[in-house]
């Protein structure tokens, strides 16, 4: 390499630990430690701790009902490598589709009642994708879109180039003024059934009566409750029968299904529009037929199966008592999400290193944005197949790592409560 090639580089070297450094310095460095999950065992897993594998009890993974374990999702899986392969091959304008993923689909326009749905590669790309896209669709969009919206829907509503306005969280005057102000032109209220980080749940009733009175558009995000809320786990929106009012549904597969993908249900000309129009459709690899044939065998089994749904309840429910029961900060709510207000992301951090180091829990902490420094929460997933001596341990745990780091914030409630 000759000189000034080689001091390229190194300033090339330079522009990415810059990067990264200051990452370190605002406390959203990220880093994540290596753990395997043992099938058979969860919610048991494999911490490669520096002193060598230990035993841990997870109580952060989204998969709260076991599925990506379950002796169905996993031999459908199994029997689909051994008859389609591990790849689908291409991308489905350019390779066609595969049975499983047009199966896939149909299953799940059945499950949320809508005419049809289409698959992405993930939750994240159907947002970022598909929401930039309904957006971009409709003269003149103005995006009215939730404070606390995951990222990916924040992404979707940048790339489609509308007009955004941000509605307070969950609150409804400030949605109605803001459609006041914006009456005459088409909008698109962009919001989530339970918010992912607090486990709030959005007003769905009554946004939708705001959206027929101005005539806008709902699109729905039902990452947190696909699975897990609704008749055959059809989600938040039908629990509370509000299904129909929803013109677009945006769910994963990642989740309470154990797998990988995302999904936009709809109205069948819209599901067509999105074809030809989501750049994360078509330039990109279809999802493989095995992944399609586990999702489509979860969704299958948890629409007739309703224990493990009645059982994360009454864990959530168990272990959300104890918490308010030992004095913690618990953010109110009903629902299987649990936040406990830390407030400073550094100290979260060491909080849940000593969960672990100290008491073989694994749990991360999380905050509504990369820059919310101060409002951190430890966020907690437990699963329908923790028992009643893992919640205690868990409780008592956090009660000691409480009283070791006196963290001084508490739950705060929003403008909107
Ligand atoms: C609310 C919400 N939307 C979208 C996503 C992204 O889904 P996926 O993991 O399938 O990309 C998540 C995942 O955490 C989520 O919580």
């Amino acid at each position: 390499m000759t000189e000034s090639a080689f001091a390229g580089r190194m300033r090339h070297e330079k522009f990415f630990s810059c990067a990264a450094d200051k990452r370190r310095d605002d406390l959203n460095y990220r880093a994540s430690i290596s753990v395997e999950r043992i099938p058979g065992r969860f919610p048991y897993a494999t911490w490669h701790s520096p002193e060598g594998p230990r035993d841990v009890v997870v109580w952060c993974s989204n998969d709260q009902l076991g599925m990506s374990q379950h002796p169905k999702v996993v031999g459908a899986m199994v029997q689909t490598v051994l008859h389609a392969g591990a790849g689908a091959g291409g991308a489905r304008d350019t390779c066609g589709t595969n049975r499983m993923l047009l199966d896939l689909e149909a299953e799940i326009a059945d499950l949320h009642r809508k005419q049809a749905a289409m698959l992405f590669t993930s939750g994240y790309i159907a947002n970022a994708a598909g929401l930039s896209a309904v957006a971009r669709l409709v003269p003149r969009c103005l995006v009215i879109s939730d404070e606390h919206n995951h990222h990916s829907m924040i992404e979707g509503i940048s790339k489609s180039g509308c007009k955004k306005r941000i509605w307070r969280h969950n609150d409804l005057e400030h949605l109605e003024q803001i459609l006041r102000e914006e009456r005459g032109r088409p909008a698109l209220i962009a919001f989530e059934s339970i918010y992912a980080i607090s486990g709030d749940v959005a007003p769905i009733r009554q946004i939708c009566d705001l959206a027929r009175r101005f005539g806008a558009i709902t699109y729905l995000n039902e990452a947190n409750a696909v699975g897990i809320c609704g008749a055959g786990g059809a989600g938040m929106a039908e629990r509370e029968g509000l299904a129909s009012r929803i013109d677009i549904i945006e769910g994963t597969l990642a989740q309470a299904y154990g797998c990988l993908g995302g999904y936009i249900a709809g109205r069948a000309v819209l599901v067509d529009a999105l074809r030809t129009h989501a750049p994360g459709y078509a330039f990109t690899n279809a999802l493989p037929p095995p992944l399609c044939a586990a999702s489509l065998a979860a969704i299958r089994h948890l629409k007739e199966s309703s224990w493990e749904c009645e059982r994360l309840a009454q864990n959530a429910a168990t272990l959300r008592a104890g918490l308010i029961k030992a004095g913690l900060p618990v953010r109110p709510g009903q629902e299987h999400i649990i936040s406990l207000a830390v407030g400073d992301i550094a100290m979260a951090r060491a909080m849940c290193n000593a969960l672990l180091s100290d008491f073989s829990l694994h749990l991360r902490p999380a905050g509504h944005s990369a820059a919310a420094r101060d409002t951190a929460y430890l966020r907690i997933l437990p699963s329908s197949h923790h028992d009643k001596t893992m919640l205690t341990a868990l409780v008592n745990a956090l009660a000691e790592v409480w009283r070791r780091f006196e963290p001084s914030w508490s739950y705060q409630p929003d403008a909107a409560e």
